[in-house]
């Protein structure tokens, strides 16, 4: 009896130690992809880890466990459907520790590449735990309301004062009225140099100078709290670790950079590997707009002076970095670290300071890129030159500063000073870009566009019809905003794709207007009626015959000297004999068309035994030998030897061409001799069979 009262004694110690197991950080997600996600968590004590998921809220009918003990549980979750909302609850065993709820969901990123609108949400230098940061959050969450959100992108300094893992707590994971988004919203993180001062301070117990660490030392509570992708699971290049790396979303590509790879020693050696990687990755890219973010902005003038002479970053990035984004037209650069908000023209080129900045060549929109006003910044995609970029700093979105200066030439737009707060929104669908600066108070106070020229239409197949049947034509084209219209001439139609019935030859052009960017393009569409089509047969390929394809639905049939050819039905045909050729053509419906004709002379295989005035081809002969000669030589007698001298066929040359049958002889070398008073000619010929 007393064994047993100890034995439950035990069982309730371990269900009081089971229920005292708490979540103190997360969920929050990572990674998400179109097919996977990574939910992590932080527990009290150590437990396994355990994910009940589902399309269902109140059906998580799917799980992943993982086995062995841990306060900081990843779990990884592949197999999921692209576009779609999953519900979920974390925890181990039988007992659920958070989630089941309606706030614990995430949604799947598109398939990489799909043409879906965006919106990204960028915050930066936020992680203080203040009125000001929830304030941020707040005003974005009455913004987007039911949209959500599926970028949000961390500009980095995410932990003041220093990065720490209590840092992140207090001022990321466990601030009241701005936690709450972690458990369905994941995040794209960059660090910033405060995030970097407990990196450096734990890789320098490698021994390591905080200069010239390799990628892979970079540790410390960011890198701890972060799943990035490191192999390109979300579209872009592997960048094979957490430091830099790449993503997509829909038709968007993101560069999370890493300004803080700068080394004081001036080598440049972490720089110029995250160039080697950028520009890998930027060439394998295809999406339509590209997006890079990272901490320490190439112009500001706000809480840092990016012309300060101590700002080595600042000018690193913009002098080494900036050059190559540019080279690939990259769209938009977002920063933090400036605790401001300062947005910039779409400008190209400025690599110095700002008293080097020259509009007269670096600025390539001056307007204020509103939509509104008819000024956005439109870009020419069709254009293998690069076409400008736009600048971000959004520092303050908890962060501020008393009295910046605010006045770098570069600059369309800036906001900042004690208490001044705010966040970067972006929506992106088809060839348009919107930004917009949303203040802590809910205004939006700075607002552009740029606009893609990016509208490719498809050239359009000739159609060949019976006099008196239809043909549809077509403009197919990728690109465009979903203001496109098509005007096709002669008629003046306006759909997409028109049906016509000439009772001639006739060529009919489209032309396709984006109405968003003022791109127009055009093409022209080749309908022939068949009776009258002047379809000619040609040798583009020297031996062989053909006619320029008169679309599907038709059969052929060619002639040689007025009679069919036997099997000879196709497109494409490569004559034995000498002669003159024609193709009937015919319809499914029954009209048909012959080609005039077409006189052929195997001239392909003339390359041997030629001399000015004989040619004999073609040599080796399979049986059927041609003598070409010029006028001296018509009627001269001539005669084939065997290899023995004996002759095995004897005849007389006659004007121009001469044919031979030898299908009835051996394989092997034979001669062709042209002998008489004045002439005494031999060939070597070769018969092979
Ligand atoms: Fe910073």
């Amino acid at each position: 009896m007393k064994k047993n009262l100890l034995l439950f004694g035990f069982l309730l110690v371990g269900m009081f130690a089971l229920q005292a197991q708490t979540v103190v950080r997360g969920p929050y997600l990572q990674s998400v992809t179109h097919q996977s996600i990574k939910v992590m968590w932080r527990t009290s004590t150590a437990c396994p880890s355990k994910v009940w998921y589902g399309t269902d809220p109140n059906a998580l009918d799917q799980s992943v466990v993982v086995s062995g003990n841990r306060t900081n549980h990843i779990v990884f979750i592949n197999g999921l459907n692209p576009s779609t909302r999953y519900y979920y609850s974390v925890g181990f065993d039988n007992t659920t520790l958070a989630g089941a709820s309606v706030n614990h969901y995430f949604t799947t990123h598109p398939v990489p590449g799909s043409p879906v609108p965006v919106r990204v949400w960028a915050i930066g230098d936020f992680g203080r735990g203040n009125a000001g940061q929830v304030a941020v959050k707040t005003s974005y969450e009455n913004y987007t309301g039911t949209r959500g959100t599926d970028v949000w992108l961390w500009l980095g300094d995410n932990a003041y004062q220093d990065g720490t893992d209590a840092e992140y707590q207090n001022h990321v994971f466990a601030v009241p009225g701005f936690s709450d988004i972690f458990s369905n919203t994941p995040f794209w993180p960059s660090p910033g140099n405060h995030d970097y001062n407990t990196v450096w301070s734990e890789s320098t117990l490698l021994g390591i100078p905080y200069t010239n660490i390799p990628f892979s030392a970079h540790e410390g509570p960011y890198f701890d709290m972060v799943e990035v992708p490191r192999y390109a699971e979300a579209g872009g290049f592997p960048s094979q670790h957490e430091v830099f790396y790449s993503f997509d979303y829909g038709d968007v590509h993101f560069l999370s950079l890493n300004s803080e790879v700068f080394d004081y020693t001036l080598s440049y050696s972490g720089i110029n590997q995250m160039k080697t990687w950028i520009e890998q990755d930027l060439q394998q890219n295809t999406r339509k707009f590209t997006i890079a973010y990272f901490h320490q902005p190439p112009y500001s003038k706000g809480s840092h002076d990016s012309d300060a002479a101590f700002e080595l970053v600042m000018k690193a990035m913009r002098e080494k970095v900036i050059p190559l984004l540019e080279s690939f037209d990259i769209d938009i650069v977002v920063c933090g670290h400036s605790h401001v908000f300062e947005r910039s023209y779409l400008i190209k080129g400025h690599y110095g300071n700002s008293s080097e900045y020259n509009a007269a060549t670096m600025l390539m929109n001056g307007t204020m890129g509103n939509f509104q006003q008819g000024e956005s910044y439109v870009k020419d995609s069709t254009n293998a030159t690069p076409e400008g970029t736009v600048y971000v700093v959004c520092g303050n979105s908890g962060s501020s500063e008393s009295g910046p200066a605010l006045n770098h030439p570069v600059m369309a737009y800036t906001h900042g000073g004690s208490g001044e707060m705010g966040s970067f929104v972006m929506d992106i669908y088809r060839n348009r870009l919107d930004g917009r600066y949303l203040k802590s108070t809910g205004e939006i106070a700075d607002e552009f566009t740029i606009l893609k020229k990016d509208v490719r239409l498809s050239a359009i197949a000739l159609q060949t019809v019976c006099l008196g049947d239809s043909a549809v034509l077509t403009a197919n084209y990728t690109g465009g905003s979903d203001s496109v219209t098509f005007v096709w001439n002669p008629g003046g139609y306006t759909s997409q794709s028109i049906t016509v019935s000439p009772v001639t030859n006739s060529v009919y052009t489209v032309t396709v207007t984006d109405w968003l960017t003022g791109q127009v393009e055009t093409r022209a569409a080749t309908v022939q009626v068949l009776e009258e089509s002047n379809i000619t047969i040609s040798e583009p390929v020297p031996g062989t015959l053909s006619i320029p394809s008169p679309g599907n639905g038709f059969s052929y049939q060619w002639y040689l000297n007025g009679s069919p050819v036997q099997g000879a039905n196709g497109l494409q045909f490569t004559p034995f004999f000498n002669g003159n050729y024609t193709l009937l053509i015919t319809s499914v419906n029954g009209c048909s068309y012959e080609t005039p004709p077409y006189t052929f002379i195997n001239v392909a295989n003339v390359v041997e035994n030629e001399t000015a005035e004989l040619s004999v081809f073609p040599n080796p002969s399979s049986g059927i030998l041609h003598i070409k000669i010029s006028g001296p030589l018509t009627g001269k007698p001539f005669a084939i030897h065997d290899a023995a001298g004996k002759v095995v066929y004897n005849g007389v040359l006659q004007q121009m061409y001469t044919q031979i049958q030898l299908q009835e002889f051996e394989n092997g070398t034979y001669f062709l001799r042209i002998q008489d008073a004045e002439t005494d000619k031999s060939y070597p010929l070769i018969l092979m069979k």
